[in-house]
């Protein structure tokens, strides 16, 4: 049989739950898949935590040269997460000739291009399934399972933390602040959530994604982004009140117009697939030539849904003898034929605080028309001391022409435009 050895490189949470599934399942794996998979070593500044996970002291390494420099080491996995060290460490690693397995968005999304050509030089796998959706197999998916399509459109809730504040928002009525304490709390969001509340996190994963999905470079530049931080309790209900559900949502398209990569807070209808995605769950929809519609659902982040997609990727780097890479040329930049487009269409979500006199409302659906944006449904109600909101849906329109209309609306002096939120279809 196959033996292999591994190195884990951080004992957080992820590189414990990795650690947990490799050494409990080990006999399983060795039936399974004909292999004898060991974790020969690990990498963790406080040795106290590599031992409450269960690592004998003789495995915890000091340094990474260590790791790179022992031949009972194949696989090196990757669970330290940022740009520093750890694209020091995989960089190193790949260059003596291991197997890399990562669960880091930030650091694929960025450089993917140096990571992929020093593997391909040593001609060894570099494998990160979990770099997106956790649990959920969304890359084995794009690359394997789906090779046979053109994929015209993802969309997916890829972010956890953020999915559970809007659930809060959407059944609790709780505002941010109170939905975003609470999943501290439960130790969804981190100290500083911005990483996650801003959509750095769901625009690394898309990059990733959409290049997998397009075949073509998709530099993380390129997504537009905009956080769940401004949305408001009385946008949630007032979307719910007209049939929708807020989520932060994640969209790539390419069409023969070119390529449009997004992701902000967005609308969709209560009987789409996506809406029923709740708390911390995470679902992608995917649409090929071929198969039609896919949704993949389950969870996006966690010890051991993390670990599973990690511990595949091992499998996977321990029972091929060829790897695989992008379709694509892996550069650091877009391919200059290929157009990302900015002025995207999409249906639209205005909230709009107004004088309640006459005229007012012919004022504003004159500025509407003069942009081309049409209203499909609109509330309107009375807020007291002569003032009033309309909350409207729109059309499909172009992004462009919603920002002028917003503008001159802005400047008739008679209303305030309080949110604009994208409407998906
Ligand atoms: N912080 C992420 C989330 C998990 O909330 O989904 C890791 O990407």
């Amino acid at each position: 049989m196959k033996k292999v050895g591994v190195a884990i490189l951080g004992m957080g949470v992820v590189g414990g739950g990795t650690y947990r599934i490799l050494t409990e399942n080990k006999e399983f794996f060795a039936r399974t898949q004909d292999v004898e998979i060991t974790v020969v070593s690990v990498l963790e500044t406080n040795a106290e935590r590599a031992k409450a996970a269960g690592v004998p002291e003789e495995a915890i390494a000091s340094n990474i040269a260590e790791i790179v420099g022992n031949p009972d080491v194949n696989i090196v996995v990757e669970c330290i997460g940022g740009t520093g060290a750890a694209k020091d460490f995989v960089l190193v690693s790949l260059q003596a000739g291991k197997h890399v397995v990562t669960s880091n968005k930030e650091l694929y999304s960025k450089y993917s291009y140096e990571l992929e050509r020093a593997a391909k030089r040593q001609h060894v796998g570099l494998y990160f399934e979990a770099s997106c959706v956790g649990g959920v197999p969304v890359i084995r998916t794009l690359l394997d399972g789906l090779q046979a399509n053109r994929i015209s459109s993802l969309m997916g809730i890829i972010n956890g933390t953020t999915n559970y504040i809007l659930t809060k928002m959407t059944e609790e009525g709780a505002s941010y602040e109170e939905a975003l304490k609470d999943a501290k709390r439960l130790g969804y969001a981190e100290a500083d959530p911005s990483a996650d509340v801003e959509g750095f996190d769901a625009a690394y994963k898309l990059s990733i994604l959409s290049s997998l999905a397009f075949h073509t470079k998709v530099p993380f530049s390129k997504v537009v982004r905009e956080g769940i931080t401004n949305v408001s309790v009385e946008d949630v209900s007032d979307g719910k009140a007209l049939g929708y559900v807020l989520k932060l949502l994640a969209i790539g398209k390419q069409s023969d117009e070119g390529i449009e990569v997004r992701v902000h807070p967005a609308f969709v209808r209560k009987g789409h697939p996506l809406a029923s995605v709740s708390d911390g769950f995470n679902a992608v929809f995917v649409t090929g030539d071929a198969v039609g519609d896919v949704m993949l659902y389950g969870r996006g982040a966690g010890a051991l849904p993390t670990g599973s997609a990690i511990v595949s990727d091992v499998i996977y780097a321990a029972t091929h003898v060829d790897h695989k890479y992008s379709t694509f040329k892996n550069t650091e930049n877009a391919d200059k034929n290929v157009a990302f487009i900015e002025d995207y269409k999409s249906a639209y979500y205005l909230r709009i605080s107004v004088d309640d006199e006459s005229g007012t409302l012919a004022k504003i659906t004159s500025v509407l028309g003069k942009n081309h944006v049409s209203i499909v449904e609109m509330i309107q109600r009375a807020k007291g001391e002569g003032k009033a909101e309309i909350v409207l849906i729109t059309h499909e329109t172009h992004e462009f022409a919603v920002r002028n209309a917003v503008a001159k609306i802005n400047a008739l002096g008679v209303a305030e435009i309080k949110s604009v939120l994208r409407v998906a279809s």
